[in-house]
């Protein structure tokens, strides 16, 4: 039997208004994810896929509809509750990867823990734990920009699983890589649905890639088609 699901969105609308005029962004959005599954996104730019990963990240509101996670209404929080569920529950990975420059590989990838008022030693300690998952560890006092593309977005899925979450939303997160650090990038995210038992959602426009996923939603003009 399937798990309930962990993050469920029914009928979600949204649109941007500007000059007085509204444009609809999302119709009717209605998505369900489980754990331990990795779900794809594609769709034509400008169809409203970021929008929609905005929303379930929980960054944004809808105009209306409902999003569930663990069967709990997160619309009915209020702006500090979310960004609590949003630092212990959801990862983001974006097309760029958003590392600081400043800091060492280690640095970034500890910062949410930190920041989360985890321990030095306990945040550095899971750091190099997640950084040895993702094959890094020998890079751990590199400076992200010696790093080739792929793995600086290696990195950047290790910043975002260091708080344990049970949701990683990605968007793009191979749009600027080649072929091969696509793939590596890719199946790295399919062993974390897997072994972590995590939620994944990508947004891909690389149809071998969301092909490989155990579900591929398509979006069209703000709808899922299919
Ligand atoms: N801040 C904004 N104000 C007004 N319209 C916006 C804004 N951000 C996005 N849009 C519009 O909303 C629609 C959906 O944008 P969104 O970024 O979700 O598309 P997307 O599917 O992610 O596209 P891409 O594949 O190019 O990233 C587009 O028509 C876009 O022009
Ligand atoms: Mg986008």
């Amino acid at each position: 039997m399937k798990h309930p699901p962990l993050l469920q969105a029914k009928n979600l609308k949204y649109s941007f208004n500007e000059t007085g005029t509204s444009t609809h962004v999302l119709n009717d959005v209605s998505i369900e994810l489980f754990p331990g599954e990795i779900t794809s996104i594609v769709g034509p730019s400008g169809c409203g896929k970021s929008t929609l990963l905005y929303l379930l990240g929980l960054l944004d509101r809808p105009d209306s509809g409902e999003i569930s996670l663990n069967e709990k209404d997160v619309l009915k929080c209020d702006d500090k509750k979310r960004t609590i569920l949003r630092n212990h529950k959801l990862g983001f990975v974006f097309q760029f990867h958003f590392l600081i420059k400043e800091l060492s590989v280690l640095d970034n990838v500890a910062l949410p823990m930190r920041k989360a008022g985890k321990s030095k030693t306990a945040s550095y300690e899971k750091a190099r734990d997640v950084l040895g998952k993702l094959g890094l560890l020998d890079k751990s006092n590199r400076f992200p920009h010696k790093l080739s593309g792929g793995e600086q977005q290696r990195v950047a899925i290790a910043r975002a699983i260091i708080n344990s979450p049970s949701l990683i939303l990605a968007d793009e997160p191979t749009g600027n890589l080649d072929t091969e650090n696509s793939k590596k990038v890719h199946s790295v995210l399919s062993k974390l649905a897997i072994e972590e038992n995590i939620s994944v959602l990508i947004v891909t426009h690389n149809l071998e890639l969301a092909q490989s996923c155990d579900r591929v939603i398509k979006m069209r003009d703000g709808r899922i088609i299919e």
